[in-house]
């Protein structure tokens, strides 16, 4: 019989190291979400992932080691390249949602399975876009910050989705308006098109990931931005820094008084 266990579904999309059949369990579980035959009370077995599955390359390196992104034509490709490694990694980290936190209300399952397929999709757009240019993804050298985050909060749903869709992801929302630009002006003004798909989609997996973190607040009667703050201290210390793009964080839901803590820090 088929598996309808959600969080094991998730886990073999999450460990699958090959790019291509990754994206298949990812729609799959995708179009079981939507069909509502995904069984969501069996339980699966959690254990720390140090390694998520991946591909062999990018081979995995520190920031300062990653590829210039200056002007020239192998900079650009560089910059499209690190932003479909984020892609890919957002993938994982949707997915190690579903499947880690076994304890949340259905509905959080069904968002993060969302988000991965999402996430698929803006990976299959940009990578496709490096293929138009006679590249392909692994062809750079990538960082492992987004996936340290997760397994930094791997210990609490809370952390997790205070740090990783609030800071990480809506990072992503404060550079893609620069990021155009600088692509606008190219011979790569495809990633224009590309990133106005991906900056849509991301303002939901912000607001996604503001919900269920004012939900568990509520739930364990805790003050949202005092344990935010503090998570902060944990895990970011002072390199939570702006510019903040104010509008598009309203319109991922953070209130005003966030808005007003994240300009003053
Ligand atoms: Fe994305």
């Amino acid at each position: 019989m088929a598996e309808t266990n959600v969080f094991a579904l998730a886990h073999k999309a999450l460990m699958s190291a090959q790019i291509d059949e990754k994206i298949a369990l990812t729609h799959n579980l995708h179009a079981l979400n939507l069909s509502q035959k995904l069984d969501y009370n069996q339980e699966f077995a959690v254990e720390k992932i140090l390694n998520p599955g991946r591909p062999n390359k990018p081979k995995l390196a520190k920031f300062a080691d990653m590829p210039a992104r200056d002007n020239s034509d192998i900079g650009f490709i560089a910059s499209i390249h690190a932003i479909c490694h984020i892609e890919f990694n957002a993938i994982n980290l949707a997915l190690d949602a579903a499947y880690r936190f076994q304890n949340m209300p259905d509905k959080f399952y069904q968002d993060w399975i969302k988000v991965a397929f999402e996430e698929s999709k803006h990976f299959s757009m940009l990578n496709n876009y490096l293929l138009e240019l006679g590249y392909q993804y692994g062809d750079f050298a990538g960082h492992n910050g987004l996936w340290k985050m997760t397994t930094d909060t791997d210990y609490d749903v809370l952390a997790r989705m205070a740090l990783v869709p609030r800071v990480l992801e809506a990072k992503g929302l404060d550079a893609t308006p620069k990021i155009q630009k600088r692509f606008r002006s190219s011979k790569f003004s495809k990633m224009v098109g590309i990133l106005d798909v991906i900056f849509a989609d991301e303002i939901g997996h912000v607001k996604i990931g503001n919900s269920w973190f004012h939900y568990l607040c509520q739930q364990r009667n805790i003050e949202p931005l005092i344990t935010f703050d503090a998570l902060v201290q944990k895990h970011i210390g002072s390199n939570l820094r702006g510019p903040f793009n104010i509008e598009a964080r309203k319109l991922a839901d953070f209130s005003a008084q966030e808005l007003d803590y994240l300009q003053n820090i």
